[in-house]
């Protein structure tokens, strides 16, 4: 049985004197099952949830304080001004030496998955083909096959990066006979893989994309959450990027899914078609949303950093624990995102190990079958939470297998 506190719940002692504390394991396990959310409210009690990319933290100080602030003046109308894309400005220059990220090509969208289904309508008809590399997060199908798109799958690697034999094998298949237009939704970093695409990768999907005509939306919704080290790209950045489209958000990096905003950025080359953008696009984002995503982009950095820091200890924790109760489950630490890709295809579980993990072992996990093609047999585990209960949810993994 579990604790119904966790020892860690009180705040550890920060690294180095004036150091943010890790805010992962801050929360007592009952603290987390009064939420309302949908990690917490999806399975029933007895079961451990390690699934939804939704993260077992507190608010970053200066996001609740915006927010507190917004209520206290009754400040919740609509929202107005450019403050969010400033703030994503500073922070893309500062990250990722993003210099020349221009605040005038950027729109609010309601949140990251209807911002590509907007760009998506600027660049390609019903009809038209959106290739994605799977497996991938599974609302890339869902919502692209539900705005008439058809959806082409062009595989990763066995190693988790991009493919490029089966990326131009798919982008000739797409254009032949010329008759339509076609996109290519990147995922940079990739969900599940946490896979973080380099300069040289992302120069090569440019070069193809003209090559074959196709145009490029990058879902970079992930890129604030990079290991300390390593460094994302932005796809905007590299040579061809230009007539591209970005999607970022704060909602990832600091928890903000229920805070709805997010921000489209166009390349100087896609700017006349950003234009377009319908006018009511822009009534989806909240205004508390902008808010807290604008305040977490601008002042919550440390807190940010804190949480890498933590990430980094459970991608380490995740592959000793593995180690120790599951030796023949594969997993690949990666550089980014807080969701580890586990190949259970060793494990005596058939597809869907998701579905016995849950049953027998009370945890849940995402199945990796709705990933698409080469998501049988994996699992997705979000590592987002405390370190005990990082261990409960693998012991419960291995007690499942028997
Ligand atoms: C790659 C990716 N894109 C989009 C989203 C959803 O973002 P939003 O809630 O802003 O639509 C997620 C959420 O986990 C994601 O992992």
């Amino acid at each position: 049985m579990l604790p119904k506190t966790t020892p860690d719940a009180t705040p550890a002692a920060p690294a180095h004197p004036g150091a943010h504390p890790n805010p992962l394991g801050r929360l007592s396990l009952d603290e987390l099952r009064r939420r309302t959310s949908m990690k917490w409210r999806t399975y029933p009690e007895d079961v451990l949830p390690l699934w939804v990319a939704e993260m077992d933290v507190p608010l970053a100080e200066p996001v609740a304080r915006a927010l507190t602030d917004a209520i206290a003046l009754g400040d919740t109308g609509y929202p107005a001004g450019t403050a969010y894309a400033e703030a994503l400005a500073e922070f893309a220059g500062k990250r990722w030496g993003w210099d020349d990220f221009a605040v005038e090509r950027t729109a609010i969208v309601p949140d990251v998955m209807l911002g590509i289904v907007e760009m998506l309508k600027l660049v390609t008809g019903p009809g038209d083909p959106v290739v994605v590399n799977c497996p991938v997060y599974p609302p890339f199908y869902q919502f692209v096959r539900n705005m008439d798109r058809t959806l082409v799958e062009a595989p990763l690697g066995e190693d988790g990066r991009l493919d490029f034999a089966e990326l131009e094998s798919a982008f000739d298949r797409v254009t032949e006979g010329g008759r339509r237009r076609a996109a290519y939704l990147l995922c940079n970093p990739h969900n599940p893989t946490g896979t973080l695409h380099t300069t040289a990768e992302l120069t090569t999907v440019a070069r193809l994309s003209h090559t074959y005509g196709i145009r490029v939306v990058a879902d970079e919704i992930h890129a604030p959450l990079v290991s300390p080290g390593a460094r994302f790209v932005p796809y905007l950045t590299v040579p061809g990027g230009e007539n591209a489209f970005s999607l970022m958000s704060a909602s990832k990096a600091w928890n903000l899914a229920g805070l709805k905003a997010a921000l489209a950025i166009a390349g100087p080359d896609a700017a006349a078609e950003l234009a377009e953008l319908p006018e009511e696009v822009s009534h989806g984002p909240s205004h508390l949303g902008i808010l807290a995503h604008t305040a977490a982009l601008r002042d919550a950095g440390p807190w940010l950093d804190a949480l890498l820091l933590g990430l980094d200890e459970n991608r380490r924790l995740l592959s000793a624990l593995l180690a120790e109760h599951l030796p023949s489950v594969r997993y690949e630490p990666s550089e980014s995102t807080y969701l580890a890709w586990l190949d259970c295809r060793a494990l005596p579980l058939g597809d869907d190990p998701a579905s016995v993990f849950l049953e027998r072992g009370r945890v849940a996990l995402n199945s990796g079958i709705p990933f698409g093609t080469g998501g049988a047999g994996h699992v997705r585990l979000n590592l987002a939470t405390s370190g005990e209960l990082l261990t409960e949810a693998v012991r419960r993994m291995a007690r499942a297998v028997g």
